[in-house]
C-alpha cells in the first residue's frame, strides 16, 4: 500500500483531527435561477465576452442543486467524515438584502440534515464569493453598508441553520476575491483599480469581524473561523532587493487579512500603499476589525518565487512564474510543490494569537485520462495530496497547533475564471452526463480514513 510506503497513517494525526472535503456554492450548484433564487455577481460576470475561458458558465455546473443527495452518498461512501460547502447569498436572499426566500433556506436543510443523517459533520462557509448582484449595483464591497448587509444575511443564517450547523466560515479568501475581483478585475466583478481594491479590503475586514460577533452570539456553541489565502513566498536570489520585494509580496497575499482580525493593523509599514487605506476608516474601526476566531482557515495550493522589478506598481515585486523556472506545474500553471504548506504553516503558527489552525483547502489541478475501463488513475494528484499530507504531518510533529485537513474539492467543477478545464475533484465529473467517477485519488484518501 502507497500510505504504508510513505508511513502515513491516519492514527499519526490524532482522533481530534478533522479530515474533511470542501466545495463551494457557485462552482457546483447550478440551477442558478431556480426555485426563486437571485443573481450573483458571477452569474453576472460569466456573461461577459472574454471574462470566462471558452466562454463557460455555470448555470448547471455539478448541477449538486438537484444531485446534492447522491453527492453526499460519495462522500459517505469514501467515509469522508466533515463538508464543508458554502452557501449561496441569493438563494437565501435573493436581492441580498430584506426577503428571505424559503425555498433556498429547504434547500440548505435538505443539505445540513442529509450530512447529519450519515454522520457528516457540515461546516457551512457563508461567504465563498458569489455577492448578490443588486448589492453591487450599490457598490458591492466598496460600499460600507456592506457590514451591515453581510450582517444582517449572517444573522439569516444563524437562525436557519445554527441549532445544526456547529461549525461556521465566515469567509473564504478574502484576498482573492479583493484582489482578482476589485483591483485586477479578473474575477466578479470585474471592477479594477485601488480605488475600488482597497475600501474592498477593509469592508471585507470589517464584515469577517461582524460576522464571527454575530455567530458567537447567536450559535454560541459553534467553531467560529474565517479562511485565507496563502503562498509560501521565496525571493529569487539573496540580494537585499529580491529579499524585500519578496517581503512585500509575503505581506500582501499572506498578512493583509491575518493581521487586522488579529489586532496588528494593515502590513503598511512593508507595504506603503496600504496606508492610503486610511481614508475609508473611521474612528473605532481599529476594534471592529478584530475578532477571536477559534480557528483560522488556511489555503494552499503552491509557492511563488518573486524578484525585485521596478516597473511593478506599488508592490516593486514580479513573481517569476513556474514555467520560466522549469519546475512541474498543474493545469493552473502553479507549481507542485507539497512543502509550500509546511512553510506557511510554521509561518502562522507564529502569531501568538491564533488559537488554532485547520487546512481548509488544498488540492491540485492535473489532466485526468479515463481508461478503457472507465478508471481514472491520477497519479499525479495523488502524490501531491499524499506528499502534502506528509508535510501537515511534519509541522504538527514540530509543534505546529494544525488539527484539520480538507481536500479541494469533492468532484471536478467550475474553476471561476478557468472554466471546467482545470481539473481539481478527488470524483471526475463527466459534464455531457453528469457521471461522478472516483478517481484514484479518492480511493486513497477512502484507504488513508477508513483502514487504520
Ligand atoms: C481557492 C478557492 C476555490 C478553488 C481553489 C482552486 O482559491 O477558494 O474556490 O477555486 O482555489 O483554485
Amino acid at each position: 500500500m502507497e500510505q504504508d510506503e510513505q508511513g502515513l497513517k491516519r492514527d499519526l494525526f490524532g482522533k481530534n483531527f478533522y479530515w474533511g472535503i470542501t466545495t463551494a456554492a457557485f462552482q457546483v450548484e447550478g440551477s442558478c435561477d431556480t426555485d426563486g433564487k437571485g443573481a450573483s455577481i458571477w452569474d453576472e460576470f460569466t456573461k461577459k465576452k472574454g471574462a470566462i475561458k471558452d466562454a463557460q458558465h455555470a448555470n448547471t455546473a455539478c448541477d449538486f442543486y438537484n444531485t446534492y443527495e447522491k453527492d453526499i452518498e460519495l462522500i459517505k461512501q469514501l467515509g469522508i467524515p466533515n463538508f464543508r460547502f458554502s452557501i449561496s447569498w441569493t438563494r437565501i436572499m435573493p436581492s441580498g438584502t430584506g426577503a428571505v426566500n424559503q425555498q433556498g433556506i429547504d434547500f440548505y436543510n435538505r443539505v445540513i440534515d442529509l450530512c447529519l443523517q450519515n454522520n457528516i459533520e457540515p461546516w457551512v462557509t457563508l461567504y465563498h464569493w458569489d455577492l448578490p448582484h443588486e448589492l453591487e449595483l450599490k457598490g458591492g464591497w466598496t460600499n460600507r453598508t456592506i457590514v451591515s448587509w453581510f450582517s444582517d444575511y449572517t444573522k439569516v443564517c444563524a437562525q436557519h441553520f445554527g441549532d445544526r450547523v456547529k461549525n461556521w466560515i465566515v469567509m473564504n479568501e478574502p484576498m482573492v476575491f479583493t484582489g482578482a475581483g476589485y483591483f485586477l478585475g479578473i474575477h466578479a466583478p470585474g471592477r479594477k483599480g485601488l480605488k475600488n481594491f482597497l475600501p474592498a479590503i477593509h469592508h471585507a475586514v470589517l464584515c469577517m469581524a461582524e460576522g464571527g460577533r454575530v455567530l458567537r452570539r447567536m450559535v454560541p456553541l459553534a467553531q467560529i473561523g474565517t479562511t485565507f489565502s496563502c503562498a509560501h513566498v521565496e525571493p529569487f536570489s539573496n540580494k537585499p532587493r529580491d529579499v524585500a520585494a519578496a517581503a512585500r509580496a509575503d505581506a500582501l497575499f499572506n498578512r493583509l487579512f491575518i493581521e487586522p482580525v488579529l489586532g496588528l493593523g494593515y502590513p503598511s509599514k512593508t507595504v506603503s500603499i496600504l496606508k492610503k487605506i486610511s481614508k475609508y476608516q473611521r474612528p473605532g474601526d481599529e476594534g471592529k476589525m478584530r475578532f477571536d476566531f477559534d480557528f483560522i482557515g488556511l489555503q494552499n495550493y503552491t509557492r511563488e518565487v518573486v524578484k525585485y522589478s521596478l516597473f511593478t506598481p506599488y508592490l516593486h515585486a514580479r513573481l517569476i512564474k513556474a514555467e520560466d523556472r522549469n519546475v512541474p506545474i498543474t493545469t493552473m500553471r502553479w507549481e507542485v510543490y507539497p512543502p509550500a504548506i509546511y512553510h506557511i504553516l510554521k509561518k502562522f503558527n507564529a502569531y501568538p494569537e491564533i488559537r488554532n489552525i485547520y487546512i481548509t483547502e488544498n488540492g491540485a489541478a492535473f489532466p485526468d485520462a479515463i481508461s478503457e475501463n472507465g478508471e481514472i488513475h491520477d497519479k499525479e494528484r495523488l502524490e501531491y495530496l499524499q506528499e502534502t499530507v506528509g508535510h501537515v504531518l511534519k509541522a504538527k510533529n514540530e509543534g505546529v497547533n494544525v488539527n484539520g485537513y480538507f481536500i479541494w474539492t469533492l468532484t471536478d467543477n467550475f474553476e471561476w475564471a478557468e472554466g471546467y478545464h482545470p481539473r481539481f475533484g478527488i470524483i471526475h465529473v463527466d459534464f455531457e452526463t453528469q457521471k461522478r467517477t472516483i478517481k484514484a485519488s479518492g480511493k486513497w484518501y477512502s484507504n488513508f480514513l477508513n483502514h487504520r
